[in-house]
């Protein structure tokens, strides 16, 4: 209902999400991942597609409805996250990466479930670094030129002002948000703070829904400042 009455903030636009936790194989039958609810990003795409954009939500495993209107693709591993998303950002306006993507991954999935072999002994893992999606992204040619605009999340344990700002350089994105604590895997409100180079505003506790169409209705106007 609310939807009915809201201005078409991102008509025209195309809006990539990734979102939820990534799942790295150990064996067939085991593998690493992480709390993400996947609400806060499925928020944003339900919030982009109410805004009149057309969404594509990439999401990890996370047993969340597809909001309605919204394309959803659905991966495991983080290699899995960023084949798609560099897919459908060849035609993405703007790129919101909420998904939080396992930093490492088993260097060498075993084939074969590992078995006990009753000495005692424990298997060793050894991880390699996953690709950075976001990063990645804002990297591309799009995003340099201005085609795509770049919004990246951070969920900090301490410090969250300074980590936001130096990773928001890091990345090299406008737009950097910052969850502000305590942690919010799998709640459902949250806290904001907007992290960019003109400086930082934050958006009070409330659902995360709400949260997600203000974040919408602010990139919408940093889009449009852009000349899209
Ligand atoms: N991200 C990503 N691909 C990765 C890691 C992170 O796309 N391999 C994105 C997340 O979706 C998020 C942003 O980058 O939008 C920040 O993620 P975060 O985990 O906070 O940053 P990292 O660079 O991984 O640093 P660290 O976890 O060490 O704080
Ligand atoms: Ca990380």
């Amino acid at each position: 209902v609310i939807s009915f009455f809201q201005p078409k903030l991102l008509l025209g636009q195309q809006v990539l999400v990734t979102a939820g936790p990534t799942y790295e194989a150990i064996d067939p039958v085991r593998g690493i991942t992480n709390l993400s609810s996947g609400k806060m990003g499925f928020a944003i795409a339900r919030a982009a597609h109410e805004a009149g954009a057309a969404v594509t939500l990439v999401a990890g495993p996370v047993h969340l409805p597809t909001p309605r209107g919204v394309h959803r693709v659905n991966v495991t591993s983080a290699q899995n996250m960023l084949a798609a998303a560099v897919d459908y950002a060849q035609k993405a306006t703007i790129f919101v990466a909420t998904a939080a993507v396992a930093d490492w991954r088993p260097a060498l999935a075993a084939e074969q479930k590992i078995k006990k072999d009753g000495s005692g002994v424990v298997p060793t893992l050894s991880f390699v670094e996953n690709p950075d999606i976001l990063a990645t992204l804002a990297q591309s040619l799009r995003a340099q030129s201005g085609d795509l605009f770049c919004v990246g999340f951070a969920a900090e344990s301490q410090d969250l002002l300074a980590n936001a700002q130096a990773k928001r350089l890091r990345k090299g994105v406008p737009l950097l948000v910052g969850n502000i604590g305590p942690a919010t895997f799998g709640q459902d409100d949250n806290a904001l703070l907007l992290v960019q180079a003109s400086g930082v505003q934050e958006l009070a506790r409330e659902s995360k829904i709400n949260l997600a169409r203000k974040l919408i209705a602010h990139i919408s106007i940093k889009t449009r400042a852009r000349g899209q």
